[in-house]
């Protein structure tokens, strides 16, 4: 690792992680030296798994590499930034309807903290129209989440809700 490494924070409720985070991940660890992944309170959303569930969840589905952490925080995420030394905030956006809310994110964590920059990357295609929301509510019914999710988050999600008889 380099003597000044440039980490950057990918925060998010991921509840749970699907595919399209996954996606942002990997752009993040090829443009800084260290990522680390944060699951954090967002108080505009209830949660269906508990953190240290979350935590575990991500660690399993991605497993382990040398310049990616995964961790919680409670609290502001501009605290954070500055307690890992972090220089970037990490934000995926999906489309127009994402942008009205993260710009608002945006602006206000760079009035807290004007060290740390955001950083928007869009997800790939195949995942605009998937989200956490989404998928908790396809799970829910029984539906076929595959593809969507790893593999260790769509077993985790079966045993909350299983699938039915047709998948
Ligand atoms: O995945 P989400 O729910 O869109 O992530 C939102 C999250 C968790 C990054 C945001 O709610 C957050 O930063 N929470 C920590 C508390 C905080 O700093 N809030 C002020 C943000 S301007």
């Amino acid at each position: 690792m380099e003597k000044n490494p440039k980490i950057a924070i990918y925060p998010g409720s991921f509840d749970p992680l699907t595919n399209g985070h996954v996606d942002i991940i990997e752009r993040a660890l090829k443009i800084f030296d260290k990522v680390i992944v944060s699951v954090m309170h967002n108080p505009k959303k209830s949660s269906l798994f508990s953190v240290q569930e979350r935590v575990d969840m991500i660690r399993d589905s991605i497993g382990k590499k040398a310049n990616l952490e995964v961790d919680s925080f409670d609290g502001l995420l501009v605290d954070y930034t500055r307690m890992k030394n972090a220089v970037a905030i990490i934000r995926g956006m999906r489309a127009i309807s994402d942008f009205e809310n993260e710009f608002q994110m945006a602006l206000m964590n760079r009035r807290l903290n004007r060290d740390v920059q955001t950083i928007f990357l869009m997800t790939g295609l195949r995942w605009i129209f998937t989200s956490s929301s989404i998928i908790k509510e396809v799970a829910t019914f029984g539906g076929d989440i595959t593809g969507m999710v790893p593999q260790p988050i769509k077993l985790k999600m079966l045993e909350k809700f299983p699938a039915r008889k047709e998948n």
